[in-house]
């Protein structure tokens, strides 16, 4: 079962702005949709709150917050991470699933990225103002197993590039006996 990040990014690691995306990309809207339909997606509580249409439909929606009596109609809700994970990867495996996803915002990326296996990151050409950032990314712990360009069209505000990540394991050391 793999734990997998997807986000958008700027060149400067920007995510957000005032509780919003800083651009519009209906094609990485339409990337997000394929990869993560059918399959439970962890969310920051800001997130949620800021998603047009709640929950996204067709996904186990997982709501984090540190306020218990907090109400997410159509979610679950948790206030720690790693029972959020385990329930999640519960629900796939249940669903013949074998993939959970971190879909933001800042505060759970930070979370989520030392146990991540995968991240889809589409990485925008361009470096808006904002105040949500994705963390940086040692890329020497990341090999790039696809990637694929798309340019700035209409709905699509800047060109950007949706690079598949898969975490670089450390390989066991040689035996030295015998
Ligand atoms: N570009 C992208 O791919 C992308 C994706 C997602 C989001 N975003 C953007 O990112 C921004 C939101 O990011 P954000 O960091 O401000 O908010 P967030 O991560 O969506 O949510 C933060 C909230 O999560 C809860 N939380 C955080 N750490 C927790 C912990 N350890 N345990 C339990 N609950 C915890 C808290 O909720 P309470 O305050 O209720 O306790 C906190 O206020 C928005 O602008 C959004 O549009 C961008």
């Amino acid at each position: 079962m793999k734990l997998s990040l997807i986000v958008a990014r700027g060149r400067n690691n920007v995510i957000g702005v005032a509780g919003q995306l800083p651009w519009r990309l209906k094609s990485d809207l339409m990337f997000f949709k394929k990869v993560t339909l059918g399959n439970p997606i962890i969310m920051g509580r800001k997130t949620w709150e800021s998603l047009p249409k709640r929950p996204l439909p067709d996904r186990e929606n997982i709501v984090m917050t540190r306020d218990w009596t907090y109400d997410a109609p159509g979610a679950r809700v948790y206030s720690s991470f790693l029972p959020a994970v385990n329930a999640a990867k519960a629900i796939a495996a249940r669903e013949g699933k074998r993939e959970v996803f971190v879909i933001g915002g800042e505060a759970i990326y930070q979370l989520a990225l030392p146990l991540a296996d995968r991240i889809y990151v589409t990485d925008v050409d361009a470096a808006p103002d904002g105040d949500a950032h994705f963390p940086a990314l040692a890329e020497t712990e990341w090999h790039e197993a696809a990637a694929e360009h798309f340019a700035i069209s209409e709905g699509n505000d800047h060109a950007f590039t949706i690079r598949k990540l898969e975490r670089v394991h450390a390989s066991t050391p040689a035996s030295t006996d015998a």
